[in-house]
Parts: C-alpha cells; sequence; structure tokens
C-alpha cells in the first residue's frame, strides 16, 4: 500500500475520492486544503509548493501531504507539518489525516500515521504531538495503535472545542 505524491495521472482517482466524501455528505475533508474545482495536477503542483515551504496554509508552517493508494484506488490522505509553533503545539499537532468513507475501518489511517512516525523520525522528531476532538473515538484508537500516550486535554477557548493532546513516539 504505497503512500505517495499527488500527481497528475492521479486525475480520475482523484475525482474518485472527492466523490466519496461527497456521497457521503462530507463537505469538509480533514487534512485535505485544495479548493475542489482544482485539477489534481493543480493540486500537487500546490501542495509540493507547501513541502518546500511556498503557499503556506493557514498554519504558517512547511507541511507534507501524501495519499494513501490501495488497488489503484486513492482512499486516505496526510497532512504533516514540518515544526511547530506557539498554538500548533496544543491545536493542530504534527498531523492530521482523513480516510474516504467507504474505505474507513481497515487499518487504512493507522498505515498514515505510522507513515507519519516514519517521516517524523526522519526529520529528526522523537514524539509526534497528535491532537483529537475527544469525540473521535476512531482517531483516539488510531493513536494510540501508533504507541500515543494521552498528554493533556483542555478547552480551547478561541476554538470552542474540547481538546485531547497526544504524544506518539516516533
Ligand atoms: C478517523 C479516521 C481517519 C479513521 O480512519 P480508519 O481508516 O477507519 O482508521 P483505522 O481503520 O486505521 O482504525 C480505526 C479504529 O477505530 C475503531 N473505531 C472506529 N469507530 C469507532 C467508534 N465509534 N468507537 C470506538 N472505536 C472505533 C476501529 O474499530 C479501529 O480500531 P481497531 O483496528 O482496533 O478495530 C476516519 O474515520 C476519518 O477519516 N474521519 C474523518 C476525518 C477525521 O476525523 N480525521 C482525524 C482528525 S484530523
Amino acid at each position: 500500500m504505497p503512500v505517495l505524491s499527488l500527481t497528475a495521472s492521479h486525475e480520475a482517482a482523484y475525482r474518485a475520492f472527492l466523490a466519496d466524501f461527497e456521497a457521503a455528505g462530507e463537505d469538509v475533508i480533514p487534512a485535505w486544503f485544495c479548493p475542489r474545482g482544482w485539477s489534481s495536477a493543480r493540486c500537487a503542483e500546490h501542495v509540493d509548493g507547501q513541502e518546500r515551504g511556498e503557499n503556506l496554509p493557514y498554519s504558517g508552517v512547511a507541511c507534507t501531504t501524501r495519499f494513501l493508494e490501495v488497488e489503484g484506488r486513492l482512499v486516505g490522505v496526510a497532512n504533516f507539518r514540518q515544526e511547530l509553533r506557539g498554538d500548533l503545539f496544543r491545536y493542530a499537532g504534527h498531523i492530521g489525516y482523513s480516510v474516504a468513507p467507504s474505505h474507513r475501518g481497515r487499518g487504512h489511517a493507522t498505515t498514515l500515521l505510522e507513515w507519519a512516525r516514519g517521516y517524523g523520525r526522519g526529520l529528526g522528531i522523537q514524539a509526534l504531538v497528535v491532537t483529537v476532538d475527544p469525540a473521535n473515538l476512531a482517531s483516539r484508537r488510531v493513536v494510540r495503535k501508533c504507541g500515543g500516550l494521552f498528554v493533556q486535554a483542555y478547552h480551547h477557548e478561541v476554538k470552542g472545542r474540547d481538546v485531547m493532546v497526544f504524544s506518539v513516539p516516533t
């Protein structure tokens, strides 16, 4: 199951990936920030730039985006923030991920977080900060499966959300 960068050649698979979320009524795809109308080629150019520190997203830090491909289908996406500053340590953390609704429950998010552990290790990061909505039981389970240790839970006043912070050794 390769974890790979999006390219122009993924257009059909990328459209199917977006359609999967749409069919499930999920308008927001956490960890994927390109407008729906963009081609895979344009998205690829954009996220490749973010990896080099260009076109930075709201977090203001360089980030690496990868997709998980299974049997020719794009089934999940992960966004890895290469460094953390300020509020990112307690909100957002190093990594976000989403798995297409019809492909959930098959270990794909776990594969993406395992990829993130290896990627973080390569950057010299000893432990990933992973933040989770306490109500997101599937994501909490993914973090635990990857060795995540509970750090703290708090209410983020500005976001108006409860947040759990985990540390995942790389
Ligand atoms: C969270 C998410 C990424 C999980 O993806 P996934 O591919 O289904 O995850 P995995 O299959 O690797 O693991 C899910 C685990 O959670 C468990 N799980 C799923 N729903 C659960 C629930 N309601 N309560 C408890 N455990 C649950 C599964 O049984 C599995 O654990 P197991 O392997 O021990 O059986 C996916 O649901 C998703 O994309 N959600 C929307 C985006 C999101 O919330 N991203 C995370 C925040 S950035």
